[in-house]
C-alpha cells in the first residue's frame, strides 16, 4: 500500500485492503477533530472548484485546518482566470507551484484524470461531471461501517438518479468490493449507467433493479437516497417528467426494517420529507461529519503524514 503522493481519481483504483485502511485512519482522526493537530503544518491545499459545492469544499478545508495546514483556492470559474479563457492544463501547471495537493471539482468527465497526469502534486477528484466522486463514496462507506458496525452482509439500496449521479457510480464500485446485496431503485429513465452495470457484471456482482422504494423498504439495511441531477439533463422537459417521482416520507418508512439507516450525499431537494429528519433512521447530517474525518485521513495519507 502506498498513499504518499498518490492521486485519488477513481474509486476503481483502490483495493478493499486499501479502502479498509483509509477507513481505519479516518477513525483515528477523531482525536484531532477534538484537540486539533499540526500533522500538516506548513502544507497547502488548493481547492479548484468549477462547480458549486458546500460540503465537499468546506469539509476539505476544515480537514486541512484541523490538521494545521493552510488552504487556497476558488469556488467558481468566474472567480479565476478560467473566465479569461485559461485552460485546465495551464491552471494546474500554475497552481501546483503554490500548493502540496490539489482538490478539483470539474463538470467534465475525465477532468480529474487529466489534471492528475499534468500535475506533479497529488490531485484529489472532488467530482468529475456525472462520472465519479470517490471521496464521497469513501465517506459513505465510513458512515455505513460506523453506524451499522460493518459493511459485509448488508442489503443496500441506492435510490434516485442513478444515471447522472456521480456519487452512486463511485459508491456502487466501492460496495462491489464487499459482500453486500445491491439494490438499484430509480425511475426508468434514470436507471444505473450501463457502463457501471457492465463493470459490476465483470466483477461477478449481482444486483437487483427496481423502480419503487416500497418494493425494497422492508428488506434493506441502508437506503442511500440521491437528488435528481437537474443540471445534467440536456432537455428540461425530460427533467420535468421524472421530477418528484420518488419521495421518502413517514408513510414510506412504515414498512422499514428495524435498524434501517437513511443516507444522502446532500444537497436534498425534495426526495426526503423534512419529517424524516426526526426519525432514528436519518443519518444524512451525521454523514457530513464522517466526511470531515475521511478527508482528514486522505489528506494526511497523500501528504505522507501518517505511517503506512
Ligand atoms: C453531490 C455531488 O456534488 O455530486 N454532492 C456532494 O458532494 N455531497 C451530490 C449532488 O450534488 O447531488
Amino acid at each position: 500500500m502506498k498513499f504518499k503522493g498518490r492521486d485519488i481519481v477513481s474509486i476503481k483504483d483502490f483495493t478493499r485492503e486499501e479502502i479498509d485502511y483509509i477507513l481505519k485512519v479516518s477513525e483515528e482522526m477523531e482525536k484531532h477533530v477534538k484537540r486539533g493537530s499540526d500533522l500538516l503544518k506548513g502544507k497547502i491545499m488548493a481547492t479548484l472548484f468549477f462547480e458549486p459545492s458546500t460540503r465537499t469544499r468546506l469539509s476539505f478545508e476544515a480537514a486541512m485546518k484541523k490538521l494545521g495546514g493552510e488552504c487556497i483556492g476558488f469556488s467558481s470559474a468566474e472567480g479565476s482566470s478560467v473566465a479569461k479563457g485559461e485552460n485546465l492544463n495551464d491552471t494546474i501547471r500554475v497552481v501546483e507551484n503554490y500548493c502540496d495537493v490539489i482538490v478539483l471539482r470539474h463538470p467534465l468527465e475525465g477532468a480529474a484524470k487529466f489534471a492528475a497526469e499534468v500535475a506533479t502534486v497529488p490531485v484529489i477528484n472532488a467530482g468529475s461531471g456525472a462520472e465519479e466522486h470517490p471521496t464521497q463514496a469513501l465517506l459513505d462507506l465510513l458512515t455505513i461501517k460506523s453506524e451499522k458496525g460493518r459493511i459485509d452482509g448488508l442489503k443496500i439500496a441506492l435510490v434516485g438518479d442513478l444515471k447522472y449521479g456521480r456519487t452512486v457510480h463511485s459508491l456502487a464500485y466501492a460496495l462491489s468490493l464487499y459482500d453486500v446485496d445491491l439494490y438499484f431503485v430509480s425511475p426508468e429513465p434514470l436507471k444505473m449507467r450501463e457502463s457501471v452495470l457492465h463493470d459490476l457484471k465483470e466483477r461477478n456482482i449481482t444486483y437487483h433493479e427496481y423502480t419503487k422504494v416500497k418494493d425494497v423498504i422492508s428488506d434493506v439495511d441502508v437506503l442511500y437516497v440521491t437528488r435528481i441531477q437537474k443540471e445534467r439533463f440536456s432537455d428540461p422537459a425530460e427533467y420535468e417528467k421524472v421530477r418528484g417521482s420518488y419521495k421518502i416520507t413517514l408513510e414510506t418508512l412504515k414498512e422499514a426494517k428495524e435498524g434501517l439507516i437513511i443516507l444522502h450525499p446532500l444537497p436534498r431537494v425534495e426526495e426526503i420529507d423534512f419529517a424524516v429528519d426526526h426519525t432514528p433512521y436519518a443519518r444524512y447530517f451525521k454523514q457530513t461529519y464522517y466526511g470531515l474525518l475521511l478527508r482528514m485521513a486522505l489528506l494526511a495519507l497523500v501528504l505522507g503524514a501518517v505511517e503506512e
